[in-house]
């Protein structure tokens, strides 16, 4: 399943750090003083906006705990586009730097247990899974798609999930052991990115 850069630890950051959070303002400086590739950005926007939204319809999490798990969604890649042997490892080294809270660089770290060897383990964790391999999967959809997201069906994702040679590096296994993992059923998860995605530009 894609490439290995175990990170090789399993926990990050300082205990002593919980509830330190960037702001919002630092957090988009550091995307994008890290990300030129607007396509890379758009994806890491899109999943912090699921990552958001769900966190305030399924978790019912106040403004600061969405904001949370909405600053993990936007910085998951924030290393992929210029540093992709130290993915994910650079990012969370520049978070512990910064003496962030340990649960974001958890999540980070396990949204990819088979490149990172980390296991997802919080509801945080497992949504960030969940909806990384998948929503870009969406996204390649709806750029095939004429009216991209306007109409946009279960079943026809559902169709291209099945034929391999679409968006062929979108790792089929990885989105079915995440929706697993979360225990939420692949069907609710795609209804959810067809909803809100959309609203992502
Ligand atoms: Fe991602």
């Amino acid at each position: 399943m894609g490439s290995l850069l175990l990170l090789g630890r399993n926990t990050f950051g300082d205990p002593a750090n919980k509830g330190n959070i960037l702001t919002r303002e630092e957090a988009l400086t550091l995307l994008h003083e890290w990300v030129p590739n607007e396509r890379l950005r758009l994806h890491m926007k899109q999943v912090a906006f699921l990552m958001q939204r769900w966190a305030a319809e399924k978790e019912y999490l106040d403004e600061a705990g969405q904001w949370r798990w909405e600053m993990s969604g936007l910085l998951h890649d924030a290393d992929w586009d210029q540093w992709p042997d130290e993915h994910c490892n650079k990012i969370i080294t520049e978070l512990e730097k910064r003496n962030i809270d340990p649960e974001i660089m958890h999540a980070i770290a396990s949204h990819g247990p088979y490149h990172f060897g980390v296991d997802p383990e919080t509801a945080m964790d497992k949504m960030l899974y969940a909806f990384d391999e998948l929503s870009g999967l969406i996204h390649a959809y709806s750029l095939m798609r004429p009216e991209g997201y306007k109409g946009m069906e279960l079943k026809g994702v559902k169709k291209r999930l099945k034929e391999k040679s679409f968006a062929a590096n979108v790792s089929r296994e990885e989105i079915t052991d995440a929706s697993d993992r979360a225990r939420i059923a692949l069907d609710d998860l795609i209804n959810f990115i067809i909803l809100h995605q959309p609203l992502v530009h």
